[in-house]
Formats: C-alpha cells, structure tokens, sequence
C-alpha cells in the first residue's frame, strides 16, 4: 500500500508540479488534500505548459485517476474552466477526476469576502490568492459551510447561500449596486456545481480500495510548509495545515498509511504575497533570480519576491514533515552566479522562537559555476561547483537528495542513485 506525498518546503511554488507530473506516471492515483484554486501547479512537456490549480498534477498521465479530497475547498466555477481547458487540448478526462463529497464549496461570496477582508486589513493585508480560501475554511470550521455532497439538496443548499448573501448584505459587505454582478456569478456557479456533482465520490472508499489494491497513490502538497496555518510565518499564511501531518485528515487515511513523504525546495527561496522573509535580495542578484527564474505567480501573475536559500527554515521544514528525501529544484537557475550564499543561522536569536521581522540572516558563501548543466545522467556529472552546493544543502538539512530538477522540462530531471 505505498503512499508517497510531495510537499512544498517553502513559501510554495518550489516546482511540485513538475516534480508530482514526473513521479505521477508510476502512479495510480494523485490525490490533493489541502487548499484550492489557489494552487498553481505549472508542468512543460516540451513547449507545452500546463497550470493546474485544483486538479492534481497526475491528470497529464492518460491512464492515472485523480482525487480532490475532502481537506481541499473547491471551486466549482474556477474547476470547470480548468477541465474545460484540458479537454479542449484532447485530454482525456472522462472517468479520472473524482471529487470527495466531503470536501467544501467556495462561493462567490467566500471570494468577495476574501477581497473585503483584504482591503480592510489595509498595510497588514496577507496578499492572499482572493480566491476565497480563508471564507470557505472560517465556515468549514464554523461548521455552516457547504459541502459538496450538500448540493444534492439543492434547495437546503439555495436557502444557506441566500442566509449568507443576506448577512453580508447586512453588514454592508455586499452593497445592492453589487447585486446584479453577483446574481451573475451565481447563476455560473449553479450551472458549474450541476456540471462537477457527478464527479462527486465516497473518497474514502476510493482511497482505500487503492491502498488495498497495493497500488501507488501519490499525495499531492500544494502552497508550502512556511504557509502552514500552524507553523508558517503566521499570519501570513494560507488557511490550512500544507504539511504532511493533514494528509491524514485531508485524505481519510491513518499515519502508518504514509509510506514516504519527499520534500521539494527550489534551489533558493521565492515568497508571493506578503510576509517576513529573512533571505529576501532587494538588489540586483534578486532581480537576477527573479528574470532567469521567470518568477511570477502561477495563480495572480504577481512578481515572487527572491532571495537566498534558507536552510535554518529547510531544517525546520523538515522536522515538520519527516521528510524521507528531497527534490532540489530550479537548479539550473543558478548557473553563472559568481559566488552563491546559504543561510545557516540567525543573528539575535534561535529559530523558532525568533521573530523572523528580526531575524538577521548568517549566510555562507559558496562558488558558484559558470556553464550550463545539460542534462547529466549522474550527480557526479554536474559541475563540481554545483555538486558541492547540493552536498551543503543535504547536510544543513539532514535529508538525502534524490531529485534534482535542472530545467522546467518534464525530461529535465536527475535521479540520484
Ligand atoms: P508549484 O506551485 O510548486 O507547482 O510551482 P509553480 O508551478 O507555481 O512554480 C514553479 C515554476 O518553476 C514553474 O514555472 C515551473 O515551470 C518552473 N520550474 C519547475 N522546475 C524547474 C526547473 O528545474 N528549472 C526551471 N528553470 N524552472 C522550473
Ligand atoms: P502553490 O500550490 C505560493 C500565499 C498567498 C498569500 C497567502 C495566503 O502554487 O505553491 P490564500 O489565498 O491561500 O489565503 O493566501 O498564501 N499562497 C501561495 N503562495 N504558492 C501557492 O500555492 C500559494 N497559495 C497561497 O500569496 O501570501
Ligand atoms: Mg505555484
């Protein structure tokens, strides 16, 4: 019964897509537990790129199912787009996208909700995705949201969003001149929920008749380990647990159910949103990272703030999630950097009980290499320089490395033995 999980290490968009679309082709099932359409999961087969927000990163595999758990929050308008899209390019979908009935419905007053309370913070706004991921998990856990198998009643369903819409309307958060917008979007997100409840399933059923079967599910982490609502840089986090501790309550499976857990970091650190970042460059190496990188939002195309390897927080990150190996990813984006620094400490206080605002960050400098990395067979084939770099990371973090990732191509890819 192998279960294999892919978790973001960072501030998100260390590459799991690409990582989880390599690894899905072994697998039966890729599964999300966690999050929504604010995801963006971004995979090149050739020139071709794919960006996936809720439908997990195996659907690119013809013959591999793919589950959206009852942990996640789902959009049902954002997901007929997505699969729209797929089916569009011939891919085909019929029969492999399973929708847990357990998992929560985001509406489109979770996404006005979403804005206001954003602009309401004012200077200390998150900078969240707006897709209306913090409303629909504040409702899950006030428990009057809606699942999806709650649509099935469709009048219950009707008579609970038209409470909702009333109490906003009552506090001024949705003002009458709005009314005609958002009956619009209502009527799209009715026309998208008739169109998923089909794909509605017993997902824990499903999950476990994989397990039984002994076949490989792979566990799909979207956001990152530093947005975890318990152990990110709170508050400016996402609205859910990201490590690989919610697998089992995202998913409806027991710990000794997880048989491997890989933790995927990019070769330097990137953030989207707002938020303390201790590595953070503001000069010209972070404009550089930033441009080779092509660092922006898979989601909201915001810029991704850049800076250098943190491996006080990769340390920490790993504890979290009892991460097994490792995938370094982005690699490639270092190529031609004079000298490359890691953080291995801060000034002024220990982590975690350091405020991270404080945080002064104590970096070694390592050369760095000068020629592109091609596409090695072997670790030993990289350039020296780089190999040291990995070699470093490996040991500040305590965990083995067993991807490296050295271009945004599904081929670009190195296994290490
Ligand atoms: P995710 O959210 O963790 O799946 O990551 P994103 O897709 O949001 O962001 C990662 C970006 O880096 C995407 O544009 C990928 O195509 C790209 N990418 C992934 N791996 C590599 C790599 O090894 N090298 C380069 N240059 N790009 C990569
Ligand atoms: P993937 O899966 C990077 C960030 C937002 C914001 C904070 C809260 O592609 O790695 P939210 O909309 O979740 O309430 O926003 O979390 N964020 C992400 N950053 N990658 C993501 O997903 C993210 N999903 C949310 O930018 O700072
Ligand atoms: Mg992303």
């Amino acid at each position: 019964m192998p279960l294999r999980a892919i978790i973001g290490a960072q501030w998100g968009d260390e590459g799991k897509g690409k990582i989880v679309d390599y690894l899905g082709q072994e697998a039966a099932l890729v599964a999300r537990f966690q999050g929504g359409a604010n995801a963006g999961h971004t995979i090149y087969i050739g020139e071709e790129q794919t960006i996936l927000h809720q439908i997990p990163a195996g659907i690119l595999h013809p013959d591999t199912h793919c589950l959206l758990g009852n942990g996640m929050v789902i959009d049902p308008v954002g997901l007929v787009q997505e699969i729209t899209l797929l089916m569009q390019r011939g891919i085909d979908i019929q029969g492999r996208i399973h929708l847990s009935s357990l998992a929560h419905i985001v509406s489109p007053l979770h996404k006005i909700l979403d804005a206001y309370q954003e602009s309401s913070r004012g200077p200390l706004a998150i900078g969240t995705t707006k897709r209306g991921i913090g409303p629909c998990y504040t409702d899950k856990v006030s428990r009057r949201g809606l699942r999806l198998g709650d649509f099935f009643n469709r009048s219950q369903a009707e008579s609970i969003l038209a409470e909702q819409l009333s109490q906003l309307e009552q506090q001024g958060i949705i003002a009458s001149d709005q009314r005609e917008e958002l009956a619009a979007e209502m009527e799209k997100f009715w026309q998208a929920i008739a169109f998923i409840l089909p794909f509605a399933v017993n997902s824990v059923e499903l999950v476990h008749a994989y397990l039984q079967a002994g076949k490989l599910i792979l566990a799909e982490g979207a956001q990152g380990t530093l947005l975890d609502i318990d152990f990110g840089t709170y508050p400016y986090v996402t609205a859910s647990n990201t490590v690989a501790g919610n697998i089992c309550t995202g998913l409806g499976i027991g710990p000794r159910q997880i048989s491997e857990v890989i933790g995927v970091y990019k070769a330097y650190t990137t953030r989207v949103g707002s938020g303390p970042f201790p590595t953070e460059l503001r000069d010209k190496v972070g404009t550089y990272l930033q441009a080779t990188g092509v660092e922006f939002g898979a989601t909201t195309r915001r810029p991704r703030r850049c800076g250098w390897f943190d491996a006080v927080l990769g340390r920490y990150a790993a504890l979290l999630n009892g991460f097994d190996s490792i995938a370094i990813t982005k690699l490639d984006v270092l190529n031609g950097l004079d000298k490359i620094k890691i953080c291995v400490k801060y000034r002024g206080g220990d982590f975690p009980t350091i405020d991270l605002n404080l945080a002064e960050p104590e970096y070694i400098e390592l050369p760095g290499w000068q020629q592109d990395l091609g596409q090695p067979q072997h670790f030993r084939d990289l350039p020296r320089a780089a190999q040291h770099y990995l070699r470093t990371i490996e040991e500040l973090i305590g965990v083995k490395i067993g991807l490296i990732s050295l271009g945004r191509e599904r081929k670009q890819i190195l296994v290490v033995d």
